[in-house]
């Protein structure tokens, strides 16, 4: 029989082989991170050496005292698609070993990760402090949304540890933030950071989107929950949108976040979970090489002596306001760079556009993490919607380029850029 999920789903990874258990006896085995990229979450029916999908909005009881039972959680198994999915679970599994978690939960999007941990946890009253470098949806998540249902929300310099320190109230329950930031690359001491906000009674949320679990890994830091969107690196083909919760506090998944996604439904499909399962598998060898091109150009980027880039940043190289952080948290670079265009706002506005226009292989696009390159100018696009002194404030000026290091040829990569830097004047 295939694998009874357990009541509650509070599972940790185990990897079944259910019709050949005889034979194999896989069982609570636990592998090295490259190894569970492959094999987590399996949990075979027919012998399949692809996991199957499973394409199911509900499931049939073999009688009503069954179907009763499913519901009061005397019978595990599944109940319905918005609950729980054999494919949405493969994914979650095989992601919550690689991260190391103890439970994972995905959802249809990063933002809908997002949105669901902070919702689900807080109540009016309630407080969070967030760094304010964050993506323009994050943004608005704990700034602009969370606030109209009496959630009130304090940014702050996250680089600064007394300022959050001093944010924080008796009734503050969040501590956000995104390390390294998008787009301006602000590394923030997740470790610090944990430990204030322990001291403090905060659960500490990571967006770990741009470092991956392949480069960070912020439970291992002390923080409570790992948000990410799977759309970025994960899939990393451009092919679907998806997000993920991961946390090790099991009470918090029964008691807080598992009611809240069963029954508000911002639960992954199982088609664009069979695709993000089975991208699990190249994850790491997609995001090292990608992050080895990268340091590659960011390195080439600031040897190279141009009167308009006035500025390059990678965490990995040594000019990086918080290298020092960045090298003992982070096991690589990561696979984004920004370029910052020099004069005042239109003319660096110009010159960012004047670079992104000239590119020929490199593709203008808002998402990140691809195989393919990818080059944007987060003022006029992720961050369109802020006002200009927020958007300043977290180092998104008009001449900000950011550029996500895809999976093609160094060096047509960076003939690619070098050419378009002639074209900026
Ligand atoms: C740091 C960060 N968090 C969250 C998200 C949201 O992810 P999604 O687009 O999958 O909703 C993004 C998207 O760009 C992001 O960059």
């Amino acid at each position: 029989m295939p694998q009874i999920v357990p009541k509650g789903r509070c599972i940790r990874f185990k990897v079944t082989n259910s019709m050949t258990e005889s034979s194999k006896t896989w069982s609570s085995k636990t592998w090295r991170p490259k190894t569970l990229a492959v094999r987590a979450g399996v949990n075979r029916a027919f012998q399949e050496t692809s996991e199957a999908m499973f394409l199911t909005s509900g499931y049939a009881y073999n009688s009503a005292d069954q179907a009763a039972a499913r519901f009061s959680g005397d019978d595990p198994g599944h109940i319905y698609s918005r609950f729980s999915n054999p494919t949405v679970q493969a994914f979650e599994e095989r992601l919550a070993a690689l991260e190391g978690a103890n439970f994972c939960r995905a959802t249809t999007s990063g933002m809908a990760a997002v949105t669901a941990t902070m919702l689900a946890q807080l109540s009016a009253g309630d407080h969070i402090v967030s760094s304010r470098a964050l993506f323009g949806s994050c943004n608005y998540v704990v700034a602009e949304l969370c606030p109209r249902f009496g959630i009130e929300c304090t940014l702050i310099d996250g680089t600064d540890l007394a300022q959050w320190e001093a944010a924080a109230r008796p009734e503050t329950k969040v501590f956000f933030l995104e390390t390294p930031s998008n787009p301006g690359l602000e590394v923030l001491d997740i470790a610090a950071i944990a430990k204030v906000a322990k001291a403090k009674g905060a659960r500490l949320v990571v967006d770990n989107v741009f470092a991956t679990p392949v480069f960070q890994k912020p439970l291992d830091l002390g923080a409570d929950l790992v948000i990410y969107s799977a759309t970025k690196h994960m899939d990393g083909q451009g092919r679907v949108l998806g997000g993920a919760i991961l946390g090790n506090d099991e009470a918090f998944l029964a008691d807080i976040l598992q009611p809240f996604l069963r029954n508000t439904g911002p639960t992954m499909s199982a088609f664009n979970a069979w695709v993000l399962l089975k991208s699990l598998e190249t994850f790491a060898l997609r995001v090292e090489a990608m992050a080895a091109s990268a340091a590659t150009i960011a390195t080439r980027l600031v040897a190279q002596k141009s009167d308009v880039l006035k500025q390059v940043l990678y965490p990995h190289l040594p000019h990086h306001p918080q290298y020092d952080i960045a090298k003992k948290q982070m096991s690589a670079g990561g696979t984004l760079i920004t370029l910052e265009f020099a004069g005042d706002t239109d003319t660096a506005q110009a010159r960012a556009f004047a670079f992104l226009n000239h590119l020929k292989l490199i593709d203008v696009s808002n998402n990140l993490g691809d195989a393919k390159s990818l080059a944007t100018h987060p003022r006029t696009t992720t961050h369109h919607r802020l006002a200009e002194e927020a958007r300043l404030a977290q180092g998104v000026t008009p001449g900000l380029v950011r550029f996500s290091c895809g999976l093609e040829d160094v060096d047509d990569l960076w003939e690619d850029i070098e050419d378009s830097l002639t074209h900026v004047c």
